[in-house]
């Protein structure tokens, strides 16, 4: 059989993604710090202590590595409580290193794309009552005007907020998250307050760079119901999927957000993105519950019991299901980034299946001409997993806490492979997936 090639568009971006605390280590005057202190709160009692050390300089090694891949791309975090440890006081010497980093990249042809945050507030920030408090999305929109004056000229596409769904969510109505709260009005009003905050940030940075790029990285998940047929099911899975993939994105593109059972007009949201960034990483099927309650959205949620599933059960593989999340997102009419995709996996099995048939499913969707500029794997090197400690492995490449040594997985070859040749080819597949083979390459 001839070789075959799945080629992507020229210039298309291929990177790695981080965020500030789950990378650079001792830092210490945000929220997700003090949460970790609380016993019980981490998986095995797990601190994010050093990580991969990015603030004591480890990121130039690390994008040595990425550069070295081929990639053309890093996604990485801005940290608002080094920026504005206090609310009078901005930290110049902290902006520097940033704008180190940011010179770095550009050294080494990496495209950078800027979020400026991801799941941490500065502590002074979360005595305020974080973002329950109304007056927080202002001093958010301040922060990003500081950042964006100090390092426009090497940022031209950011991403104001990481995940608003998944923050609200799971601080204020699971409990997972801190500031640990189990309440649905509470949520809303944060759920609305990361808008407003992500409205304040997009409008700041247009100011100081009108010509830039601004949008969010949303959390995307399918949601199927657990029986096609059974319409509780069905109403139960269009619930989630209108709560959950729906909110941020016709929020940003509308200014109305749709709260259960009223609308709030947020006209200052309304053309606040001008690309969406999706996170994708695994569907779900949904099924009708009375007990689970108002919170729980009347449902119980469960994996396919036919997807293959990550190591730890974590992540099921549903490759076809990234493929609909990005023919969805395209009825937003803005270009699309693929800001997050990848897997835990230590062994590094399951992950070189789970990049292979993802990339093969975007392939097919920029081949229906759907405007997908890049794509980012979560992660470079292995990184502190919020709750779940250290427990959970989703880096290209192993890192030893203790020694601070990285060691390269053949995942991160096969990214290599496909960034050198910005194309998935059959001989790629056939080295690091060949159980996919067949299936990609039938007959
Ligand atoms: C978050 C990351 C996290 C990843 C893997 C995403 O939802 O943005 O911070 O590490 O998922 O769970």
């Amino acid at each position: 059989m001839p070789d075959a090639r799945f080629t992507f568009p020229k210039g298309f971006l291929w990177g790695t993604s981080s965020s500030a605390y789950q990378f650079e280590g001792n830092s210490k005057n945000n929220q997700w710090h003090r949460w970790e202190q609380e016993p019980g709160r981490i998986a095995e009692g797990h601190t994010c202590g050093l990580a991969a050390d990015w603030w004591g300089g480890r990121w130039r090694e690390d994008i040595d590595r990425a550069m070295e891949d081929g990639h053309n791309a890093l996604r990485f975090g801005i940290e608002w409580s080094r920026i504005q440890p206090e609310p009078d006081r901005w930290d110049e010497q902290a902006l520097d290193r940033y704008l180190d980093m940011l010179r770095g990249l550009d050294q080494r042809g990496l495209f950078p794309l800027v979020t400026l945050h991801h799941f941490t507030d500065p502590l002074w920030v979360t005595e305020m009552g974080g973002w329950e408090n109304d007056e927080v999305p202002a001093l958010f929109g301040k922060y990003a005007a500081r950042v964006a004056e100090a390092i426009h000229s090497y940022v031209t596409t950011w991403i104001t907020i990481n995940e608003p769904n998944v923050m609200a969510v799971l601080g204020w109505l699971l409990g997972e998250f801190p500031p640990g709260k189990q309440d649905l009005d509470t949520t809303l009003t944060v759920m609305v307050n990361l808008a407003r905050g992500h409205a304040a940030a997009y409008q700041a940075i247009k100011q100081v760079q009108p010509e830039a790029r601004v949008g969010f990285a949303h959390a995307y998940r399918g949601f199927h119901p657990h029986h096609k047929a059974n319409p509780l099911d069905q109403i139960a899975a269009r619930l989630h999927h209108q709560a959950w993939n729906e909110f941020y994105p016709a929020l940003f593109r509308d200014g109305k957000a749709r709260l259960l059972a009223r609308t709030i007009e947020l006209p200052e949201a309304e053309n606040t993105q001008d690309f969406l960034g999706i996170n994708y990483y695994t569907s779900e099927r949904v099924r009708f519950s009375l007990r689970a309650g108002r919170t729980g959205l009347y449902s119980r949620r469960s994996y396919d019991p036919d997807a293959p599933l990550s190591p730890n059960d974590m992540i099921a593989s549903t490759p076809q299901d990234f493929f609909h999340a990005l023919e969805w997102a395209r009825q937003f009419e803005v270009p699309l980034i693929v800001t997050e995709n990848g897997t835990e996996d230590s062994e590094d099995s399951f992950r070189r299946d789970y990049l292979t048939a993802h990339i093969h499913q975007m392939w097919h969707a920029v081949n229906f001409n759907y405007p997908i500029k890049g794509y980012f794997v979560w992660s470079l090197v292995d990184n502190f997993e919020w709750t779940l400690g250290w427990t959970r492995r989703f880096g290209l490449y192993e890192l030893d806490l203790d020694s601070q040594r990285r060691r390269k997985r053949p995942s991160a070859d096969l990214y290599a492979a496909i960034c050198a040749e910005n194309a998935l080819t059959s001989e790629m597949v056939r080295e690091y997936a060949p159980r996919l083979f067949e299936e990609i390459f039938p007959g």
